[in-house]
């Protein structure tokens, strides 16, 4: 299986220049819960709180992030939970910033991997975790499959990600959109991993302990947020005809009414094994 794709996306410079600008160098969205007004980078910051609540995450508990990107949760994670924490990513840049800022503490470790793949012995992690990453699987029953080999007995898988609606469902814009920028951003599972998936997935997988939550109305002010913020861009791009070229611009116009109107939504999924 071949991630250039998706290594070349995350290495182009207006990709990192994005995260950085709008999210800090986080590269998922916010979690706004019962408070609607907190910047951007603090939302990204209490999307990693609602994450370490929500898979019981504590003091020594042995946390694996898997695609951890620049190493930002993996290091909330460490220094405000206590959780000892290993981070692997596909991309090399990533993975040098990570261990560059994880450098002298001993709760992180980064290193260069694919989660298919794991560098890890069976039963290692209390917890094995994706933040927005899973829809770039290609084989999403593999990879769980892969998750649960590292994880022990009575540990805990978080998922947080999207599932669509099924494409014909919507309307052709939103569907050609969604399609797009799946292909562009290597993210397979962006029009695949549809809202009733995981029910499907997981009990063939011998998986009975989950839950799946819709989370949207707590992503969804920080998605008005990226719908504004790409107004004039996508407008100016329309203009040449280039609006399509851009898929993180293309996905903040489409994401706040593809979410209002739950075509996308974001889930939370805990299992248990
Ligand atoms: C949207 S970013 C999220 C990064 C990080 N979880 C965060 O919240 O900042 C998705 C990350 O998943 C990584 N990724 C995708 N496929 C992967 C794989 N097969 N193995 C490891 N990492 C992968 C990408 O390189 C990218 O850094």
């Amino acid at each position: 299986m071949s991630h250039n794709k998706t290594i070349n996306y995350y290495e182009k410079l207006g990709s990192r220049l994005g995260y950085q600008m709008v999210l800090g160098g986080h590269r998922h969205f916010g979690w706004y819960g019962d408070n609607q007004r907190r910047s951007m980078v603090a939302a990204a910051e209490a999307m990693i709180d609602h994450l370490a609540e929500f898979a019981d995450i504590s003091e020594n508990t042995r946390v694996l992030d898997a695609g951890c990107g620049q190493g930002r949760t993996s290091m909330q994670l460490a220094t405000k939970y206590g959780a000892v924490v290993s981070g692997v990513d596909l991309v090399p840049r990533s993975i040098n910033f990570a261990q560059k800022m994880g450098a002298g503490n001993e709760r992180v470790d980064f290193q260069s991997a694919d989660y298919n793949d794991l560098p890890f012995a069976d039963e290692t992690f209390d917890v094995v975790f994706t933040l927005e990453t899973f829809t770039h699987s290609d084989d999403p029953e593999k990879t769980l499959k892969e998750f649960l080999r590292v994880l022990k007995p009575g540990g805990r898988i978080a998922i947080f990600d999207y599932t669509v609606a099924p494409l014909h469902t919507m309307p052709k814009e939103i569907a050609d959109a969604i399609h797009l920028i799946a292909k562009e951003t290597n993210c397979p599972g962006f029009d695949t991993i549809t809202h009733d998936y995981y029910d499907h997935l997981l009990p063939k997988l011998g998986i009975s302990e989950y839950t799946v939550v819709n989370a949207s109305q707590s992503v969804l002010p920080g998605i008005k947020n990226m719908y504004r913020l790409s107004w004039v861009p996508y407008h100016l791009l329309e203009l040449f005809g280039k609006h399509h070229s851009q898929p993180n611009i293309l996905m903040g116009h489409i994401g706040y009414p593809a979410g209002m109107k739950d075509y996308i939504r974001y889930v939370t999924v805990r299992i248990t094994k």
